[in-house]
C-alpha cells in the first residue's frame, strides 16, 4: 500500500466532496488552479492560528495562508474584531467614507513611493488600472514583462501565447536578459514594464539578481516607460515598504493586495501622482480613465486593512516571520544534506523547494547562488506528488513547491516541519513517486 492509497483511505469525506465538484467546477473540481491536488486536494472547516483542519478531522500546519494573504495567520484577533465590528455598521455603502482615507494614509505613511492611492477589489485588477494609466499617460499601447512573472490572469498580464488570451500588445523575454531589455525598451512602443517583487513566482522561486532589478528603473526612464512593480505578495511580507523598499527601489508605480488588507480581497495601486493623474477628470478633448468597481474600498475591507497596517508598519512582525524563515532553512537544509537528498530550502518568509543536483549552499539572506530558471523550476512535478506526500505528514504547502510563513508559525512548528519533510521524501521516494533528481 503507498502512501497515496493510505491518504486515500484516511480522507474518506474529502473524497466524497471533490467527486460531488467534478460535476460543478471544470479544473478537476477545484475553484482555483492552485487547489487541484493529485488524488484529490483536502476539504477544509476551519482554521486558527498557523493550523487547519479538513472534513475528516485531520489538522495541518498551514503553510498556504490564504495564498499568502494571511500573514498574520488564520483568525489574528484584530482583524476578527475589525471585521464584526464593521459588518455590524454596515458592509457597502456605495458612498464615501472615513476608513478608506484612513487605510491610504496609512498606506502612504509606508511606501514612500506612494503619491497616490487606488483601491480594487483583488491584486489583479490593481496591475490592469496600473497598465491603463500607463497607456493612458505615454499614449503607448505595448506592455512589457518577464517570463514566468506571475500578475494574474487577464489577457493583459499573461505571456504570448496562453490558451484564449489575446494579448498581441504584450512581449515576454527572459529574467535577467539585460540585453533583451535594452533591446525592448529602445524601440519606445512599451507604455510600462511589469516586474514581480522578489522574483518570479510567489516572491521569488526564480530570485531576482539585485543588480538586473537595479536596472530595470533607469532604463525604462531613459526610454520613456513606465515601471510597475507587482508587489502582490511581497507588499508589506518583506518590510513596511515592500521588498522594493527593502531594495531601495523607486518604480513609477507599484501594486499590493494579499496581506494589504489582513486576508480580504483587496488590491492598490500606488504611484506618482502624475501617472494616477489619468483618474482625474478633465473636460473634453483631454478624457480620463473612470474607475469603478461596485468593491472598491469596501468598509469591512477597509477595516481589516487598516488593522492589518498598523500590525505591520513597523516591521517587527515581517522581522519575526524572517527569523522564522531563515530557522526552517538551516534546520531544513541541515536534514536534508545529512540524508543526501537533492532537495534543498530557499527564500525569505515564503520558503521555496529546489529538487535538483544539490551542489550549492543557500545563503545567510536565503539566496540559492543559481538564479537559473531551469535549474530552479526543475522537478514541479515531483514537487507537486511530494505535496500530498506532505499532506499525508499533516503540513499543508503551495503543492510542494513552497510554504508560506505567518506570524503563527513557531518553532515548534517548523520542528514538525522539517521532520515532516524527511518523511515525506523517503515515502515518496519508496513508493517510486519521485527519484534522486529531475536533472
Ligand atoms: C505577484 C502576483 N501579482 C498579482 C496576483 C493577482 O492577485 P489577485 O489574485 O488578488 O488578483 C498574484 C496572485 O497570486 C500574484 O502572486
Amino acid at each position: 500500500m503507498t502512501v497515496i492509497d493510505e491518504f486515500v483511505a484516511s480522507h474518506p469525506r474529502s473524497k466524497q466532496l471533490h467527486e460531488r465538484a467534478l460535476s460543478h467546477f471544470a479544473a478537476r473540481g477545484a475553484t482555483h488552479v492552485g487547489r487541484m491536488w493529485h488524488p484529490f486536494g483536502i476539504y477544509i472547516t476551519h482554521g486558527q492560528g498557523s493550523r487547519i483542519w479538513d472534513v475528516d478531522g485531520h489538522e495541518y500546519i498551514d503553510y498556504r495562508n490564504g495564498h499568502g494573504a494571511l500573514i498574520l495567520g488564520h483568525g489574528h484577533p484584530a482583524i476578527v474584531k475589525a471585521i464584526q465590528e464593521q459588518t455590524t455598521r454596515g458592509t457597502l455603502y456605495s458612498a464615501s467614507h472615513e476608513l478608506e482615507i484612513e487605510w491610504a494614509e496609512l498606506i502612504k505613511g509606508m511606501v514612500p513611493t506612494a503619491e497616490r492611492v487606488e483601491f480594487f477589489a483583488c491584486g489583479q485588477e490593481a496591475n490592469l488600472m496600473g497598465i491603463r494609466v500607463a497607456r493612458a499617460f505615454t499614449a503607448r499601447t505595448r506592455i512589457l514583462k518577464f517570463e514566468e512573472n506571475f500578475h494574474g490572469w487577464a489577457n493583459e498580464l499573461l505571456d504570448p501565447g496562453a490558451l484564449g488570451a489575446v494579448n498581441t500588445e504584450v512581449t515576454a523575454i527572459p529574467m535577467h536578459d539585460l540585453a533583451a531589455l535594452e533591446e525592448e525598451l529602445a524601440t519606445q512602443q512599451y507604455a510600462i514594464v511589469l516586474t514581480e517583487g522578489g522574483g518570479a513566482r510567489l516572491a521569488g522561486q526564480i530570485p531576482w539578481d539585485p543588480d538586473f532589478i537595479r536596472a530595470v528603473g533607469p532604463l525604462a526612464k531613459r526610454h520613456g516607460t513606465i515601471w510597475l512593480l507587482d508587489e502582490v505578495v511581497t507588499g508589506f511580507r518583506d518590510g513596511p515598504a515592500g521588498w522594493g523598499g527593502v531594495m531601495g527601489l523607486r518604480p513609477d508605480l507599484t501594486t499590493f493586495g494579499k496581506s494589504v488588507a489582513g486576508g480580504m480581497p483587496a488590491g492598490v495601486l500606488t504611484g506618482r501622482a502624475d501617472v494616477m493623474a489619468m483618474l482625474t477628470p478633465r473636460p473634453p478633448p483631454e478624457g480620463w480613465i473612470p474607475h469603478s468597481g461596485t468593491w472598491n474600498a469596501m468598509p469591512i475591507v477597509c477595516a481589516a486593512g487598516i488593522a492589518a497596517c498598523k500590525l505591520l508598519k513597523d516591521g517587527l512582525i515581517q522581522k519575526r516571520i524572517d527569523e522564522m524563515g531563515a530557522y526552517m532553512r538551516k534546520t531544513g537544509n541541515k536534514a536534508l544534506q545529512e540524508r543526501g537528498y537533492n532537495w534543498r530550502l530557499y527564500g525569505r518568509s515564503i520558503i521555496h523547494t529546489y529538487f535538483g543536483p544539490a551542489d550549492f549552499e543557500v545563503d545567510e539572506a536565503g539566496n540559492p547562488p543559481t538564479r537559473d530558471a531551469e535549474r530552479m523550476l526543475a522537478g514541479d512535478a515531483e514537487k507537486h506528488k511530494l505535496g500530498t506526500y506532505l499532506l499525508h505528514h499533516g503540513i499543508h504547502t503551495h503543492q510542494g513547491r513552497m510554504f508560506i510563513l505567518s506570524m503563527a508559525h513557531t518553532r515548534e512548528d517548523i520542528d514538525r516541519t522539517v521532520d515532516a519533510l524527511i518523511s515525506a521524501i523517503g515515502a515518496a521516494m519508496a513508493d517510486g513517486a519521485i527519484g534522486q533528481s529531475p536533472l
